[in-house]
């Protein structure tokens, strides 16, 4: 990582996706922790992300990670399971470490795989994700931890990010690939009672999944948990609070057209957007 710009003023704290997914993070974030700063990057220029090989995703994201260091961050949020589960662990040890000043990124996935356990009662989980998320196994490795005697069940929903980008989440055709997916799921253990909503896109997807689940199974998505994690974090970490400007800014980025991210990302986060473009 080569960084051109380098800097120990405060700066925004920045939240990363492949797309809009992070919004419906970034929402829960901005609710409880509405004093910082934040910039918002979409690398909706190359979404998906969740079929694409390791080494890409390593790229895209340290790449984006980069730009967001260069524009003031000190702290970035990868709010995308996948780019949590194929490139945050390697930006960590392997790119951050060597910068003269300090540089973070946090991910979403260690603190679901905190809290899940102990919203099981039958301790049989359900992990609906990106094909990428599924084939790290970085849920089932991380939940291991915490919880040694939980069991966890994966389903890959290739087609979910697709539909929540453009904008077909509550169609009709959605009805099909969220029956499917659960279905597949479900069937693998009839004690599944908690299922984790493992890519940041998919809370678009709730009252359709509400529709088909069977009453008795809790799911989890990821803002109010990252939301949490952070404020806590943040609290134990000072030497990164004092990095964190506090004028309650938020600015956006897409890499893609400014105009369909303006229009697109108020579903996700709730008001109107005006983002400015990136160009990778
Ligand atoms: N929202 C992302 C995640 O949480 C990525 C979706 C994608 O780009 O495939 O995994």
């Amino acid at each position: 990582m080569h960084l051109n710009h380098i800097s120990d003023t405060p700066g925004p704290i920045g939240i990363f996706d492949s797309g809009y997914g992070g919004l419906t993070v970034f929402k829960e974030i901005v609710r409880q922790l509405p004093q910082y700063d934040y910039l918002y990057l979409g690398d909706n220029a190359r979404v998906p992300y969740g079929i694409r090989s390791f080494d890409t995703v390593y790229r895209y994201t340290l790449e984006c990670v980069t730009h967001m260091f260069e524009m003031g961050c000190h702290l970035v949020i990868l709010a995308c399971n996948t780019a949590s589960a194929k490139a945050l662990r390697t930006i960590q040890e392997r790119d951050t470490p060597k910068l003269p000043i300090i540089y973070k990124t946090l991910g979403v996935i260690r603190p679901t795989t905190e809290l899940v356990g102990k919203v099981t009662r039958s301790g049989h989980i359900g992990i609906l994700a990106t094909t990428g998320t599924v084939a790290s196994q970085s849920y089932i490795i991380e939940i291991k931890k915490f919880f040694p005697d939980v069991q966890v069940f994966q389903e890959a929903c290739p087609m979910w990010v697709p539909l929540v980008e453009n904008n077909e989440f509550g169609s009709e055709g959605a009805d099909y690939f969220v029956q499917k997916h659960l279905h597949n799921l479900l069937s693998q253990s009839p004690d599944i009672d908690t299922l984790v909503l493992g890519c940041t896109h998919y809370p678009l997807l709730i009252h359709k999944l509400m529709q088909f689940l069977p009453p008795h199974i809790t799911l989890l998505s990821q803002g109010e948990i990252v939301a949490d994690r952070l404020a806590d974090y943040l609290q134990r970490h000072t030497e990164i609070e004092v990095l964190c400007s506090k004028n309650g800014q938020h600015t956006f980025y897409t890499t893609e057209s400014v105009e369909d991210f303006n229009q697109k990302a108020g579903i996700y986060y709730g008001k109107t957007v005006s983002c400015r473009h990136l160009a990778l």
